[in-house]
């Protein structure tokens, strides 16, 4: 990887830190019954890194998808600098927000070059009879949007492998590709949805670096990550989704202490927690259970012992018998 291409395709508000860039409002996405996200906000601002955490099913990847257009939220607002997003995926792209998926969605029959320039249509104002007509705009917006291709692919350290076939690249590989495809539509926002999932510890750290330097190229940057790890040596702030509601928000001390996180990954009930009620009934109850099993076990140690000494008593009165027999018997050895 290498960091020539620092401040390309910034947007100038996006360099200036503590400016809200996505702000998310009240966002609910219903399937049915089932409620995935409920009244979430969130807001990124430009030069952050924030971490979006929690545990399977909470509804992390629901909520991009709500961000990106993908699903257009049964409630709520989604802006981004200022303006509230168009739920159309080509739309989201087009006003600066890219993403990667969580299930690798790269063409597996395309080069790693060509699926970096699919990335830069939504930036390529060459229209269709430009490209049929292939006439020296065409040209001229083609190469430019290869070298910026090239210059992406040599930012992720992939370059090399520009004309390989996308499906013969390594797991971890294919994740950095996704990368930067989403970076050739020139975003001023950049949602990773579990960037690390199946790499290797020096993977996973090379993509932390990777990240600090989109960061540093002016992208702010939502990722959702299992690596508890990678996330908190990432980002300034994360927030907790459980059950589709956001638990906590904070610096990573913050929401690394907070006994709720703790009990959400560890699975075990906290106040206020869907279901701690019933869970304590089962706790109280297995403590009954346990306390029963040990009144049980001692009192049959007690009656053991009991046993015990009565047969220990037993054999010291024979033993006495034996030695009061024998007594006689030294007296007939005298
Ligand atoms: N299109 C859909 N239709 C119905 N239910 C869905 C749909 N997408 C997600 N869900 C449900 O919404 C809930 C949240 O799923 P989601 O994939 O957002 O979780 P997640 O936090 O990303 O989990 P993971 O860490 O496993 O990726 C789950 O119960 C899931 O089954
Ligand atoms: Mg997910």
């Amino acid at each position: 990887m290498t960091t020539d291409t620092t401040t390309k395709g910034t947007t100038p508000d996006a360099t200036t830190p503590g400016t809200p860039i996505l702000d998310a409002r009240g966002v609910t996405m219903r399937f049915g019954g089932l409620t995935a996200v409920r009244g979430v906000d969130l807001t990124v601002n430009s030069g952050e890194i924030v971490g979006l955490i929690g545990p399977n099913g909470a509804g992390k990847t629901t909520f991009f998808n709500c961000l990106t257009g993908l699903y257009v939220p049964t409630e709520g607002e989604v802006r981004y600098k200022g303006q509230v997003l168009p739920p159309k995926p080509f739309k989201v792209t087009a006003a600066g927000i890219a993403r990667t998926f969580q299930n690798i969605r790269l063409f597996a029959n395309m080069t790693v070059l060509e699926n970096v320039l699919v990335g830069r249509h939504t930036r390529t104002k060459e229209g269709l009879w430009s490209a049929l007509l292939r006439g020296p705009g065409f040209h001229r917006a083609e190469a430019a949007s290869r070298a910026r291709a090239m210059e992406l692919l040599e930012f992720v350290g992939l370059a090399h492998k520009a004309n390989h076939l996308s499906r013969n690249l390594p797991y971890g590989e294919q994740r950095k590709l996704e990368i930067a495809r989403a970076l050739a539509s020139e975003p001023g926002l950049l949602l990773l949805d579990e960037p690390t999932a199946g790499m290797n510890p020096q993977e996973t750290r090379a993509t932390e670096e990777l990240v600090f330097a989109i960061r540093d190229m002016g992208i702010a940057i939502l990722v959702i990550e299992h690596d508890m790890r990678f996330i908190m040596n990432l980002c300034d702030r994360v927030a907790v989704l459980v059950q589709g509601e956001k638990l906590i928000e904070g610096d990573s001390v913050t929401v690394q202490r907070d006994e709720r996180v703790i009990a959400a990954y560890l699975g075990e009930p906290f106040e206020g927690a869907p279901g701690a009620e019933e869970a304590a009934e089962v706790e109280s109850a297995e403590a009954h259970a346990k306390a029963e099993a040990q009144a049980e076990s001692a009192k049959a140690e007690a009656k053991t012992e009991a046993q015990a000494e009565s047969a220990e008593n037993t054999t010291d009165a024979a033993s006495d018998r034996s030695t009061t027999d024998a007594a006689p018997g030294k007296e007939n050895d005298r």
